[in-house]
């Protein structure tokens, strides 16, 4: 008998996610089980009772009834003390359950003799997990609200214009942490057109605030910020004082703030004091996405948006619920996604597998006994990161392939056997040889030279731009064709027979598409590589 998938509405004041969508219905439906849907579970999400019920699912009346007949049930925030009181002994939960901040609800759920997978709780360092990590695509659209929030907010266009009526410089944008939703607001940010910074104490994530269209702040201070798994750690009281430092200066130049900053398990790192937020200018804004824990600013009110010293504080801490849909939505797909991993039988049967490193870190409670904390996953020796250098050794220079510069023993070696081959061509082969050969030598150094200094990143457009120039033969072509060329290249008299110039109009036309459909092509290409 297949199992049934029950989908409550969230009790939580003012949740709009729904933890599935007619989309996903379907899918779940395709790997055997039955849905049920508690009637009007989606309609803060846009997804009405009859679309579920087009999509293959049942709608149960009330929460009571959904409870008693789901074998499993999706949930998005963690179960309120009535659900608790509603779960069947044996029922699997699925939702956000955070054990470490609730001991109290870990213990009701094990007394109820329920398994409970907590998909906050995911081991994030497992690669096959990514596609379950609701932590990362919600905080991926968290970090996109923050920046609509701010916009909201702010009285002024995020990117600069020239009208009739005068000059609009673009918003500066600072973003404190860029984990998942600190690059999701750079990128958001950047591409409604604000100058946007940010600064992290893990210095790797600078080439990804770079490539999102941001500019890396660095603190004025050595000191490694990574407190491994992609996780940031508790910085030295130097470093701080030099961060509040640099964070101060920010803040006196800088129209909007977002923070993001979080060391899982700590309360959130104090970076805008109430100092910094009287430096801003009124009109300023400064949305605190650690609201939750507390906040990155002194003056956070959490859930609230305030106004303080005429800088509008944003600490609303149910950003993803603001986009109910699309939250909704990735939500659904990476319970879904977990869903196939409980499911690999597609009979409608779910199978939570201690054995697997994914489930088993996710398991907080199986069958009434708690297993939280999971031992630490086995990673393959790849992932386990190897301790960094305190100072890494220079990178060899030049040659963007990664190759090591040859000691100078075989160079001179290579060099001297190469210096009596060309002395011995020189002396035997023909003088009409020699010229070509020369040209082709020289041709193989100047080759070499350009495209191994080439980042291996632009080989692409790398190709292309030497295939447009490989249209050099249209000379040959050209030579062919006009009578005066071949006049002087043949001497006076000679005129090219009517097949050869024919041959030389169909090779102009088509080296001529080479030629400049490959420089266009280049230029589109170097484009996508420019900011
Ligand atoms: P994350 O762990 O991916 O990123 C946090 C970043 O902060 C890391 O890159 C870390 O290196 C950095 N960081 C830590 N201490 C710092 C310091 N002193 N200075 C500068 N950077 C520092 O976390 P994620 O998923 O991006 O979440 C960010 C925050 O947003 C968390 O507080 C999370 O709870 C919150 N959040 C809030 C939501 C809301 O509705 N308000 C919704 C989703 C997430």
């Amino acid at each position: 008998m297949p199992q049934v998938i029950g989908v409550p509405k969230e009790v939580f004041p003012g949740e709009k996610r729904v933890a599935t969508v007619p989309e996903v219905v379907e899918k779940l439906r395709k790997l055997g089980f039955g849905v049920l849907v508690e009637s009007g579970a989606g309609d803060a999400a846009n997804c009405a009772d009859e679309t579920y019920v087009a999509a293959g699912a049942e709608i149960a009346p009330d929460a009571k009834t959904l409870w008693s007949k789901a074998d499993i049930v999706f949930k998005v925030r963690a179960p309120s003390p009535e659900e608790v009181s509603l779960i069947r002994e044996g029922t699997a939960l699925v939702s956000f359950i955070w054990p470490a901040q609730n001991p109290q609800l870990m213990e009701a759920l094990a007394a109820r003799k329920a398994t409970v997978l907590a998909i906050d709780a995911l081991p994030r360092m497992l690669s096959r997990a990514q596609k379950m990590d609701a932590l990362t695509s919600m905080a991926g659209i968290s970090g996109y609200r923050a920046v609509i929030e701010a916009a909201n907010a702010f009285g002024r266009f995020f990117s600069g214009q020239i009208t009739a009526a005068g000059k609009v410089p673009p918003a500066k944008v600072f973003v404190a942490g860029a984990g998942v939703a600190g690059l999701a607001a750079i990128g958001t940010a950047a591409s409604l057109g604000a100058i946007v910074r940010a600064n992290d104490t893990r210095a790797e994530v600078a080439d990804q605030v770079k490539s999102l269209g941001g500019e890396f702040v660095k603190v004025d201070y050595e000191e490694e910020g990574s407190g491994g798994g992609g996780y940031a750690k508790v910085m030295s009281e130097g470093f701080q004082k030099a961060q509040r430092d640099m964070y101060a200066k920010q803040a006196s130049e800088v129209d909007i703030i977002i923070t993001t900053a979080l060391i899982p398990g700590k309360p959130a790192p104090k970076l805008i004091t109430a100092d910094m937020v009287r430096s801003m200018r009124a009109g300023s804004v400064i949305v605190d996405m650690a609201g939750e824990q507390g906040g990155n600013c002194e003056l956070t009110v959490p859930g609230e948006a305030v106004v303080r010293h005429g800088v509008t504080i944003i600490g609303y801490t149910d950003l993803p619920s603001r986009l109910a849909k699309q939250s909704s939505t990735l939500y659904a797909t990476n319970l879904f996604r977990l869903a196939e991993e409980l499911c690999k039988t597609k009979d409608g049967l779910i199978n939570v597998n201690m054995e697997d490193d994914a489930l088993r870190g996710l398991t907080v409670i199986k069958d009434g006994t708690v297993t939280w904390p999971a031992p630490p996953p086995k990673l393959p020796a790849a992932a386990v990161q190897a301790p960094k250098p305190a100072m890494p050794p220079p990178a060899p220079k030049g040659h963007g392939s990664g190759s090591e510069p040859m000691a100078a023993g075989p160079l001179a070696i290579l060099f001297a056997v190469a210096a009596v081959l060309f002395g011995l061509i020189g002396a035997y082969a023909p003088a009409a040889f020699l010229g070509h050969f020369t040209v082709f030598v020289l041709a193989c150094f100047v080759g070499y030279m350009v495209v191994w200094n080439v980042t291996p990143a632009l080989h692409t457009p790398l190709m292309s731009v030497t295939n447009a120039i490989s249209s050099i033969i249209i000379i040959g072509a050209l030579v062919q064709i006009a009578p005066p060329f071949v006049a002087a290249v043949a001497g006076e008299g000679a005129r090219p027979d009517e097949i050869i110039r024919w041959l030389a109009v169909a090779g102009i036309a088509l080296t001529a598409v080479n030629m400049f459909g490959g420089f266009a092509v280049t230029q589109r290409m170097l484009s996508m590589f420019q900011k």
